[in-house]
This record gives structure tokens, sequence and C-alpha cells, in this order.
């Protein structure tokens, strides 16, 4: 009899992600079995739990997910997993804190679906602002655009904590090489004078920019908003946005909505997640990969 595909779900937090089980079972895994209040130096101890009851053919039907809240804090358990491998005792593993990583993929990927289609260009050296991007999404959002030549700025409402998140952001996710910045949402206005692009990344159900704002940025060419609890992160923008003019921009703006940015991140999710079951090799999957299938997925719609 072939072994179940069992994925061991790994969280800091009290509950795992039910969206997660979900999205586990419906990619192929036959059981989701969850590890809660996981504190990061056990990681070790399960991954080597895991590894060692099962045959080379068996351990391609067993994975790690690692959930929880935090970015840095996912990351250094991934890594702590990857090295607690004791070859060929190997697994995949992937890590999607709060679904950021994979959200963040799908909101950038659709933004620069837009800079292509709309505005024939690229996220190449544009502004881009992550407001309430001091959160696990608009994390992953700065890095993700970062690394894809974006100059971001990550805007809170205290610049101490927006400062000491893009320092994590450039030093932790992006070893150095790139430079997202910080700014105040009391500064936002003066931002908005030379964005080309906005994320809306805050907490569900804040707007983070109204009509007056929208109206007023001269070069705003993208919006993108992953709230999609009422009202709208971005004045007028509607959660099934998907590219749509937005009303009362000046600019020319367009929006993308939660919905339209939820699905491009389902799909990078269960290919992550169908990645581990397919792959002949064990891997180690993060944000970038995340990208990866976004983009990919955006590309076969084209
Ligand atoms: N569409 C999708 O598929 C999808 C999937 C996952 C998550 N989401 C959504 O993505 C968004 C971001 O998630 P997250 O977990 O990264 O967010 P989060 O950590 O809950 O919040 C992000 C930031 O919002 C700011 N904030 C909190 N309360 C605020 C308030 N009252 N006024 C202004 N700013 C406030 C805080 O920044 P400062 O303290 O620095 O100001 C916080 O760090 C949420 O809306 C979530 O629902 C969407």
């Amino acid at each position: 009899m072939e072994k179940p595909f069992i994925l061991h779900m790994l969280t800091t937090a009290k509950n795992l992600s039910p969206f997660d089980v979900n999205m586990a079972l419906d990619a192929g895994w036959v059981s989701a079995v969850p590890y809660i209040n996981v504190e990061p130096s056990e990681v070790q101890g399960l991954v080597q739990d895991a590894i060692f009851s099962r045959s080379q053919k068996g351990l391609k039907r067993t994975g790690i997910f690692i959930g929880g809240r935090d970015t840095k804090q996912a990351m250094d358990m991934l890594r702590t997993a990857k090295n607690s491998m004791v070859p060929p005792f190997e697994v995949s593993v992937f890590a999607d804190p709060s679904g950021a990583f994979t959200t963040a993929a799908g909101m950038v990927a659709a933004t620069e679906r837009e800079l292509q289609n709309k505005f024939n260009t690229s996220l190449e050296g544009k502004n881009i602002l992550a407001l309430g991007g001091t959160g696990p999404v608009g994390q992953a959002a700065a890095v993700i655009s970062a690394k894809a030549g974006a100059n971001v700025r990550i805007i809170g409402r205290q610049l101490e904590k927006a400062q000491r998140i893009a320092d994590l952001c450039n030093v932790e996710f992006g070893n150095n090489e790139i430079n997202v910045q910080a700014g105040a949402d009391a500064d936002k206005e003066e931002y908005m004078k030379t964005a080309d692009a906005v994320y809306a990344t805050g907490a569900a159900g804040i707007q983070l920019l109204n009509a007056a704002q929208v109206a007023a940025a001269p070069q705003l060419k993208v919006a993108a908003d992953v709230n999609a609890v009422p009202p709208s992160g971005i004045a007028g923008l509607d959660a099934f946005h998907d590219g749509t003019p937005i009303e009362g921009s000046n600019s020319g703006a367009v929006g993308i909505g939660a919905l339209a940015i939820g699905n491009i991140k389902y799909q990078a999710q269960n290919r992550l997640l169908t990645k581990m079951i397919d792959t002949d090799k064990p891997v180690y999957l993060h944000f970038e990969h995340a990208f990866e299938v976004a983009r990919d997925y955006i590309k076969e719609q084209a």
C-alpha cells in the first residue's frame, strides 16, 4: 500500500490557520497534522522525528509547513528545518507565515502585470509605498518589490517602528542587497507626490489613503489593496477591481482589489504545496518562490 501524504504543519501561534489546512488538503496532502505553540528551539527535534520514520519513498510523501505570524521567525525556522535534515533523510519545507508570503507575492505580481499592460513599464526604478507596511504582508511585499528593482518605502504610524521593519527587510530578507526605506504616515502626502504604486497592507478594515489623496497623486499608476474588510484600504478601490481604472484618479491609476489578489495568492500557495508533492528533490520554499509561481500564473493568463 502506498504511504499517505502527510504534511506536518508547525505554528508558533495558539491555532493553526484553518485556511492553510484547507489549502494543504485541497492541494493533495492527505493528512495535515497541526503542531501548535511551537517554540523555534523545538523545530530541529520535530523535523528529525518526522524524517527518521519513513523510507526514501515515504519521505517523498512527507512535508513540513511553517505558519505563525512572524516573518523573521518563520524564515529562521525554515533555515533550522533545512539544517536539521540528515540526507538522505530529507523532506520539503514551505514557510508562509500568516499567508503573508503568498499574499504579497500575488499583490506584487498583479502590480507588475498592470505596470506592464497599462503603462508599458516594469517594477524597476518605480517608487512604491507600502502603506501600513510594518505587518507581515507589507514586509514581504516590500522585499519582493525591492528585489525586483523598485524603490520601496514602508509607511507606518511611528517612524521608529517603520525604520526597524525596513532595517529587518534589508538585513534579514534582502541580504543587505536591497534598500527599503521607512516613512511616517503623517508624511505620506509628501511621498505620494512621487509614488508610482501604492500597496495598502494595513490591518483589516482600515482606510490608509482617502479620495483626495488618490486624486492628488500626480504619477500614481497602480494601487493595490489586500484588505477585504470594508472600508477598502484605498478610497475608490473595490475588492473585485482587477486592473480597473480608479474613479477620481487624475493620473489614470488602476486598482487591484483584495479578491483579485486573493485569487493569485490562492494559486501561488496551491502551486507551492503541490510542488512539495511533485518534486523528486526536497525543496525549501518561501516568499521568493511564491513570487516566481505567482508570476508564472499571471503569464499563463495573458
Ligand atoms: N487578500 C488576501 O488574500 C489576504 C491574505 C492575507 C491577509 N490579507 C490582509 O492583508 C492585510 C495585512 O495583513 P497583516 O497581517 O500584514 O496586517 P497586520 O499585521 O494586522 O497590520 C499591518 C499594519 O497595519 C497597521 N495598523 C494597525 N492598526 C491600524 C490602525 N488602526 N490605523 C492605521 N494602521 C493600523 C500597523 O502598522 P503601524 O503600527 O506601523 O502603523 C500594522 O503593523 C490585512 O488587511 C489582512 O486582512 C489579505
